[in-house]
């Protein structure tokens, strides 16, 4: 496989997890330490004949990610997120490489919940739009593909800028955090990522799945669990509206996602919060004072 992106939060992960399991890995990035030097925008594609015949699957990990800059910058990262990530897909297509692309659960509309991957995409942000642009040239032009849909990944390694990550280093400062008691969410850890693609690659499994945690609980429940876990105190947990932070665009509500399609056919089971809540403890959050599991 080749790992474009190879440098960013998941893409780094993708990459040892594969390596450290014996598979042949090669990495693009734009920011060097990669096998290749790649820079989505130049759409410069010199080092595909090297590659051709040895690489099956392309990772496409590249993506402007923040939402809000998305809304602000609408026609750059349009020709980031959209056209260029849909010219690297036509190019994978010339050389037979099956696209790996991992998309969001804002391509939903956030009125219901707990999507399935054949429910009716309704984007309301632009980052959704974006993703869901990239998901539609994907299922018109490849005969095999992976759709991969992610809710927000935490982790327990210093790279980590999730929620979960900020209301633990907020509680161990005695600061507390507005919550917001009508948004819900389904934290995954980032690590399970790389390991249920293991399998549907070593499956030659094809198409969108879903891959998020079990568990969906609105953003102040998830303040009350990490304060309960690492017994900080319950009143730094601010009750609050999504509505209340001032986002460049209005958030959904509800953007959860069903990943029983993947769990079935995989036998994959995803990381709970708590038991995430654990690895944290164990392994990061050692130099937080304050932070220790009850
Ligand atoms: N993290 C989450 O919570 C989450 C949730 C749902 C979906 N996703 C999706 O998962 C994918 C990976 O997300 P992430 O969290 O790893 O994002 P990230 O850490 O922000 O990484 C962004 C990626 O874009 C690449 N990049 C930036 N500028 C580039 C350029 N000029 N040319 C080529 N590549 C460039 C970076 O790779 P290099 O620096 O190596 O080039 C990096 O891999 C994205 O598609 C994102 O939408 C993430």
């Amino acid at each position: 496989m080749l790992v474009f992106g190879a440098n960013g939060f998941l893409g780094k992960r993708i990459v040892s997890h594969f390596r450290s399991k014996g598979h042949d890995v090669l990495s693009a990035s734009h920011k060097g330490g990669a096998d290749f030097h790649f820079d989505l925008n130049s759409a410069c594609f010199d080092f595909f004949p090297e590659i051709a015949g040895l690489v099956r699957y392309g990772i496409i990990c590249n993506s402007i990610t923040n939402i809000d800059r998305c809304k602000r910058e609408r026609s750059s990262t349009w020709s980031f997120n959209v056209t260029d990530t849909i010219r690297l897909v036509r190019i994978m297509r010339e050389y037979g490489i099956t696209p790996v692309f991992f998309s969001s659960d804002l391509v939903f509309d956030g009125e219901g919940g707990n999507y399935r991957e054949e429910d009716v995409r309704r984007p309301t942000t632009e980052y959704g739009l974006q993703k869901k642009a990239v998901e539609d040239f994907i299922m018109s032009n490849c005969d095999e593909f992976l759709v991969l849909r992610m809710s927000k990944l935490y982790s327990p390694a210093e790279d980590d800028t999730s929620p979960i990550r900020n209301i633990i280093e907020s509680f161990a400062g005695s600061r507390p955090v507005k919550c917001a008691d009508d948004q819900f969410i389904c934290p995954t850890l980032a690590e399970d990522i790389p390991s249920v693609l293991e399998i549907l690659i070593g499956r030659s499994m094809t198409g969108v799945f879903h891959l998020s945690a079990v568990n969906s609980f609105t953003r102040y429940e998830m303040g009350k669990r990490v304060a309960g876990f690492f017994g900080f105190p319950a009143e730094l947990v601010e009750r609050c509206s999504i509505s209340d932070f001032d986002f460049a665009e209005k958030r959904p509500l509800n953007n959860t996602l069903n990943s029983v399609r993947v769990r079935e056919r995989t036998g994959f089971k995803f990381t709970e919060l708590e038991s995430g809540l654990a690895l944290m403890s164990e392994l990061n959050m050692k130099g937080v004072p304050g932070c220790v599991a009850r």
